[in-house]
């Protein structure tokens, strides 16, 4: 199958010196959501540029469809780039025009006719949930209405490809859940292929197929979301999967655990294949020590279980320094003890 988006090790460096991108190759499957994370100055928002062709990059390609943008002629490249629609963490809306005027403008700039891109952008805002806003200026309007007309104006000249910059960077946590539900039916509804970048495993969680974690222009791990999330591989890739993984207690929170359970705490993770407390229950019981759960929870990382659990262990030092090292051993869970 023909990627909808390809990089083949791509880099880009700026006047000055500095390396922005450094040898990304990425490919990213028509109909699917790809995420790329990383920390502020990783380069992200360079590679979505290159993407679309924004930036030329100084080595290495950038296929859409299969075709090398640099091959083709100016006016080939503002068609193929019609087939993308971007949107942005400030919305870039154009202030002075209304909600309709502002969805309208990429059909005008593609030379659709009055009366089809009237119909085409009213359809579309209605898609967004915003039927009927159409006569307002985006300042009357909240952060995530704002961020939909960002997308309706994005959709309306149905482009194969939708690229996000930190879309919902700017917004709190309940309309951040409302813009992920709504690109998730982009995706799902109209079959568009969605690159997103972002600093948030959350939104990764929620959204991707598949995960790009991103530091100093490289690419240091790539996977299927559920594999990264579950057995992160680079400590970079860890950090981010640890924020977005409410379960397993932060260090302040330990020290608090501490305060309270006097007992061993251990901290499992669960997932696909790892057995978890399985595992625990047989050794506790072969070693006479008990347990009280004191933190944790499973959740669902694209239909599969993952979270863990932190319990404390009971019972004579000897007999719970056996289970601690049963488990490690064989079980092949991770005890995070002290
Ligand atoms: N137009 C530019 N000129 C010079 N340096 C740039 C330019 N754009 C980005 N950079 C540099 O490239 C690096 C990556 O930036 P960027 O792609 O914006 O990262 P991110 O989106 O991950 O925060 C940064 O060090 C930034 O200062
Ligand atoms: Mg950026």
């Amino acid at each position: 199958m023909t990627a909808a988006v390809e990089l083949r090790d791509v880099a880009k460096e700026f006047p000055g010196g500095s390396r922005a991108v450094d040898g990304v190759s990425l490919s990213v499957d028509a109909g699917t959501v790809f995420g790329v994370v990383g920390h502020s100055g990783a380069g992200k928002s360079t590679l979505l540029r290159l993407a679309n062709g924004l930036e030329e990059p100084t080595s290495g390609s950038v296929l859409l469809d299969g075709q090398d943008l640099s091959s083709l002629g100016e006016r080939r490249l503002r068609t193929v780039r019609r087939e993308i629609g971007m949107i942005f963490q400030q919305f870039n809306l154009f202030r002075s025009r209304t909600v309709l005027g502002n969805v309208l403008y990429p059909l005008r700039l593609a030379g659709t006719d009055r009366a089809t891109a009237r119909a085409r952008a009213e359809e579309t805002l209605d898609f967004v949930g915003l039927a009927g806003h159409g006569k307002r200026y985006p300042e009357q309007l909240s952060g995530g209405r704002r961020q939909r007309v960002g997308i309706a104006r994005a959709l309306a000249t149905r482009p194969k490809v939708l690229l996000c910059d930190e879309a919902t960077s700017a917004l709190d946590p309940q309309t951040t859940g409302e813009v992920l539900a709504l690109l998730r039916r982009v995706n799902s509804e109209l079959g568009v292929t969605i690159l997103l970048i972002t600093h948030e495993m959350d939104v990764v969680r929620t959204l991707c197929d598949r995960v790009a974690v991103m530091e100093n222009g490289k690419v240091v791990e790539s996977g299927e979301v559920y594999e990264v999330f579950a057995r992160p591989r680079h400590a970079t890739t860890a950090a981010f999967v640890r924020s977005a993984r409410h379960s397993e207690p932060d260090a302040a929170l330990l020290e608090r655990l501490r305060a309270r359970h006097p007992g061993r705490l251990i901290t499992l993770p669960v997932a696909d294949g790892r057995p978890g407390p399985d595992g625990l229950s047989k050794l506790l019981h072969a070693h006479g020590v008990d347990f009280t759960l004191v933190h944790g929870g499973v959740g669902e990382v694209r239909g599969r279980p993952l979270g863990s659990v932190t319990l404390e262990l009971r019972g004579a030092t000897d007999a719970v320094d056996a289970v601690v090292a049963g488990l490690t051993v064989a079980d092949r869970v991770e005890a995070g003890t002290r």
